[in-house]
Formats: C-alpha cells, structure tokens, sequence
C-alpha cells in the first residue's frame, strides 16, 4: 500500500507573498498542481495534503479533487512536525508513505518510480532523493557513504563550516517504512537553530536509510524564492519552446515569448518576438503570431494572423486577421475570413464569415452577419446605465463612419447606415438610414 503526503502548510516567507507559495504558478501552472500531477501517475491509496498556513485558500483550488484529503498543521513547527500529524491519520496504515513537497514543482513521476522500486528492492527504513547542486545553498546536506547508505542530514543552518563544503543536498522527497517512521516521529525535538522539528532528524534513527542521486539536479530544486520562481520559470519555458520546435512551430526571437503548459500548437505556426500564449489556448497550422501580442484561453484557427494585439477567451477561425491593435474580449467569435483591425474592440459578440471591423470600433454584446462592413468609428451603444443590450445586423449591411447604435437594435440585411448617424431605432433590410442636422453654410462670413 502506498500513502502521498505533500508537504504545504509552510508559511514560504521567503516568497514575501500574499498568495500561499504553493499556488504561485510555472508556465501557467501552480507549484501544487504540478506536484499532484506526478504523483497521481502512482495511483497511491491515499493522497494527503498537509495544510497549514493559508489553508482556507489552497483548499479552494482544491474542491473538486476527489482523490484527496486535507490535514491540518497548527502551528507550523516545521517538516517533522508536520508529519507527525499523520500519526492519528494514518494510525492503522501499512505500507510505504512517499513524501513529497509542496515547493518541488519539477519532479517527474519516473523519477518517483524508481525511488519507490529501489526503496522496495533494498528493503530498508528510508530511501530518499539526493542531489549535487552548484550552490547547495539553503539546502539540508546529506553524508553516505559510497554505496549510497545514510548517516545524517544536516540542515544548512546547523552545518559547520566544513560540513557546508558538501554539495550533496536532500531533495525533502522520501520514501519511509511508514511503521518505523511512526515509532520515531513522536522522538523528535526541536534542538537546532530554527528551533522546528525537522523530519532530516528522523533519517539518523532509522535501522537502515539509503539515498538515490538524481542526475538532472533540476528535477529536485526547490522554490522558496522568487529568485528560484523565476529560474525554474525560464527553464520550463526554454523547454517548452524547444519541445513546440521540434514539432513544427518557428520563434523569431524564442527568449521574448512565453507559453503555457496547456497550450496547444501546430506546424507552421510563425511566433514573432514578444509574444505570449497563456491558458488553454489552441492555435491551427500556418499561423503568423505577434510581434507583441497576448493570446489567453482562446481558439484560433489556421491561417490566422495576429499583429500587436490581445485575444482573452475568444474564438478566431481560418483565414482572419486580428490587428494590429485589436482587442478580443471573452465569448467573442469571429468566423471565417474576418479582418478585425485598428483600435478595435470586440465584446461577447459573434462576427459573421468575411465581415470587417476595420478602424477605431467598439462592438459589444453584438451579432454579425456575413460580410458586414463596420464603418470607421462605429460603436454599438450596449449599455444604458443598468443593463447592457444586443445589437443584430443582417448580412451585407454597411455602417456609416461615427455611427452610434443604440441597443436593443436590430439591423436588417443589405441595409446602409450613414455616417454620423446616431440610430436608436429598428432598421429594415434594403434600406438606407440617415440620422444627421442639415449642414449650414453662411457665405462670405468674416470671423470677428
Ligand atoms: C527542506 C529540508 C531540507 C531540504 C529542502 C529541499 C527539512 C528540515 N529541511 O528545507 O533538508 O534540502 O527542504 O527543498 O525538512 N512545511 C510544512 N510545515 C512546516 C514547515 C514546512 O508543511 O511546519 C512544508 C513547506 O510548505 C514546504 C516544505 O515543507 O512545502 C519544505 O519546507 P521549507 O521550509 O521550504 O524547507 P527547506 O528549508 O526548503
Ligand atoms: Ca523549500
């Protein structure tokens, strides 16, 4: 039988955050996330998460996971402690509990795998990940022997100057004998310089301990600053280019662009410099992205082009152009064939194939039809003080330059509005519509 526990009711006071340390986020994903992502490929029986400092807000996150129980740490007298609240939880298990940590986003599930066979084949008390790090700072150091059998770890804090030269780090990722880890649990003390219980101290007491060194030390770095956020954040994201790479995708300048996790690209989609897909984006073939543009939880079709401009929860389909400087807001769909230009807004709003929004335009809580054209400065008036309202325009229909409609309106088909009309009411199809004062000329007129 196999028991998780996540470590994550520290306060991460390094991180001077107001947002709980586990739930700051790596290529769009939270620490936490990425966590119980690799430990559920193990399918273990039970999944603890160890809450304690901001508990209220990570269980938020967390209320749809079935799959998981909360256990409360109060106060936070560190690592030991928190695992010595297991003790009733766990009173009547058998088997290993796999220890892992909050702040340990990159660990792959192999790597847990196989620290899970070698700590079942070598049958002893604990086995755990080491690591030689470059700076092994703030890391607690491990001392074995060369077949890999552990004396102690000492932690950063309490090493001496000849113990800090030791760059074999822990990784905080364990594997215990959970029957041996709970007889010594309730001996530990807090005789050391940050005055916790650390769970480093229950390693020395166990009848056997061995650790497993992982090679790629990326795999156990731990985040507690914002410092180490941002290195893991541009690891993550040289990776994630390179794998979109190799599958078809071209970066400009990869370095000034970002993506998330959950994206989704295709061949021949060209990124220029300074461009951002974040969420759960998907992006079709032959698509020229940026320079400068944010796209978020949108879908976008192929053959789209996309200038300087800022997609949030939008639809796009093939052969549109958006930009430059257009901004799409949520539940916008603009079909086929479109061209969203200049300065243009687009809200909650359905935009019929081949229509074209081209200049300095406000569209909101609107449906389009087919080749529609927005005249420049075109505005739909969809809020009256309360409530917002729809506009509908039929197929073909023109809008003049500075038009104003008043929503509710509808528009019919084949209609033209002229320019600088100010229209609040219906407008039939095959009509024109004009709403404008008659222009006075005085002749000869000299200015006082
Ligand atoms: C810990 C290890 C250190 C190891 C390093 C690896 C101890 C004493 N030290 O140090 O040997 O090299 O991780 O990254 O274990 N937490 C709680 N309750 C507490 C304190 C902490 O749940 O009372 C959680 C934190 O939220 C975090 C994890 O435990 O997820 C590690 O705590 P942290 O304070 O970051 O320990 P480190 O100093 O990094
Ligand atoms: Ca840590």
């Amino acid at each position: 039988m196999l028991a998780v526990a996540i470590l994550a009711a520290g306060k991460g006071t390094r991180m001077n955050s107001s947002l709980p340390k586990v739930l700051h986020e790596l290529a769009g994903i939270s620490l936490l996330d990425r966590v119980l992502a690799s430990c559920r490929e193990l399918k273990p029986e039970r999944t603890l998460l160890i809450l304690g400092h901001q508990s209220e807000k990570i269980k938020k996150n967390f209320n749809q996971a079935t799959d998981l129980s909360f256990v409360l740490q109060e106060p936070q007298n560190g690592t030991g402690h928190a695992i010595q609240q297991l003790l009733p939880v766990l009173h009547d298990f058998e088997g290993e509990l796999l220890v892992l940590n909050g702040d340990v986003p990159l660990l792959e599930s192999a790597t847990i795998k196989s620290l899970l066979n070698k700590h079942r084949s070598n049958k002893v008390g604990v086995t755990f990940l080491s690591a030689h790090m470059n700076d092994p700072t703030g890391y607690g150091r491990v001392f074995a022997d060369k077949k890999g059998n552990v004396e102690a770890i000492i932690e950063d804090q309490d090493c001496t100057k000849d113990q800090l030269l030791n760059t074999l780090t822990n990784s905080g990722i364990y594997c215990f004998n959970w029957k041996e880890l709970s007889e010594i649990l309730p001996t530990l003390s807090n005789n050391n310089r940050q005055k916790e219980i650390y769970l480093t101290d229950a390693i020395e007491k166990f009848s056997s301990g061995m650790h497993m060194e992982v090679n790629d030390s990326v795999q156990v770095a731990g985040i507690n600053d914002r410092i180490q956020l941002a290195q893991c954040e541009c690891l993550l994201q040289g990776r994630l280019r390179n794998h979109w790479m190799q599958l078809g995708v071209s970066f400009i300048d990869p370095e000034s662009c970002t993506l998330s996790e959950r994206c989704q690209l295709n061949r021949d989609i060209v990124i220029l410099p300074n461009t951002h897909i974040q969420g759960k984006t998907v992006i079709g073939e032959n698509c020229v992205i940026g320079p400068g543009s944010l796209i978020k939880d949108s879908r976008i079709g192929s053959n789209v082009k996309v200038t300087y401009s800022v997609i949030d929860n939008a639809n796009v389909m093939d052969n549109s152009e958006v930009g430059p400087f257009s901004h799409l807001r949520p539940q916008s769909s603009i079909s086929k064939s479109c061209k969203i230009g200049n300065f243009v807004e687009v809200k909650k709003s359905t935009v019929g194939e081949g229509s074209k929004i081209n200049h300095l335009s406000y569209i909101g809580d609107a449906q389009l039809g087919k080749k529609v054209n927005i005249g420049a400065g075109t505005i739909t008036a969809n809020y009256d003080g309360t409530r917002k309202h729809r506009t509908v325009i039929g197929d073909n229909t023109k809008t003049g330059a500075n038009s104003v409609l008043i929503a509710p309106i509808q528009i019919g088909s084949n209609a033209t509005l002229g320019a600088g009309s100010t229209l609040s009411q219906n407008v039939p199809s095959n009509s024109l519509s004009l709403e404008r004062s008659d222009q006075i000329i005085k002749e000869d007129y000299i200015p006082k």
